[in-house]
């Protein structure tokens, strides 16, 4: 089962129950992608993460103009209501860039949980970088609600390696489904995972093809419709699976 509330992440996560979450898997707006403060909150996302000559023709997206110490402040405030509204050993994690991922540790401990570590995401498709270092990695920030479940037999990777998906992407900063279904798994098996920022919908069909519920949060209209058509597709798709395994091969 999944919800999907169309409109501002802030807004929305406040009408949510105390404890009514068992995972926050998110990836809000990087506002990053600029040498100084003026190229970061100058040029839309579009601007900032598509390359000239890029194949694809994607639209932009909102929430991308904060400089450093509003996007603090933001973040903090999201994630504190996302605290509220996860229950005890809850695990919160939070996509980044290198230029972003020092703000996004502060903000997760500020607003109560206990940053349990960072994850690196490769990328093993990225631009070579003349005369430095590649830039071939973004990551995940991740932290508990009190302790991590000890009771749970559940051992997962520290690192990640794929390319965001060339074909058929739906949006610009897309994250790779194999990655996600990893990440889902931290959720207990019916729980229900939270992503405030859901885009076209990658954590939430993540969720759903784990064995796990989804609520999620799109303020663009346009992403909004395609994370509504890929999850309403793939809980059909969860249903003829089951229609099959109940009904066996032969009905
Ligand atoms: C980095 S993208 C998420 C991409 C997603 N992980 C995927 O695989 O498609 C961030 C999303 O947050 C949305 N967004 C920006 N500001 C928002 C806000 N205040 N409330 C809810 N969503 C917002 C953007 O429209 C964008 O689709």
């Amino acid at each position: 089962m999944y919800k999907l509330h169309r409109g501002d992440a802030l807004t929305v996560l406040k009408t949510l129950p105390d404890e009514s979450v068992n995972a926050v898997i998110t990836d809000p707006p990087y506002n990053s992608g600029g040498r100084t403060s003026s190229e970061r909150t100058s040029r839309d996302a579009r601007a900032k993460y598509v390359t000239s000559g890029s194949a694809h023709d994607l639209q932009t997206f909102p929430g991308e103009n904060r400089d450093q110490r509003a996007y603090r402040s933001w973040l903090t405030d999201l994630l504190t209501e996302s605290y509220r509204a996860s229950t005890e050993h809850a695990v919160a994690m939070v996509f980044s860039d290198w230029r972003q991922e020092p703000t996004t540790s502060d903000a997760l401990q500020m607003a109560g949980w206990t940053w349990q570590g960072t994850i690196p995401w490769i990328k093993p498709a990225s631009r070579p970088r003349k005369g430095g270092f590649k830039q071939s990695a973004e990551f995940i920030i991740w932290g508990t609600k009190g302790t991590l479940d000890h009771n749970r037999d559940l051992y997962l990777p520290g690192h990640f390696s794929a390319s965001q998906p060339r074909k058929d992407r739906l949006h610009i900063t897309q994250k790779p489904l194999e990655i996600m279904q990893q990440l889902v798994r931290i959720c207990p098996e019916n729980g229900t995972v939270l992503d405030p920022f859901t885009g076209s919908g990658s954590t939430g069909v993540a969720a759903l093809c784990e064995g796990r519920q989804f609520v999620g949060v799109e303020l663009s209209p346009h992403y909004a419709d395609i994370a509504e058509q890929r999850l309403l597709q793939t809980m059909q798709q969860i249903r003829t699976q089951d229609d099959f395994v109940l009904a066996g091969p032969e009905a």
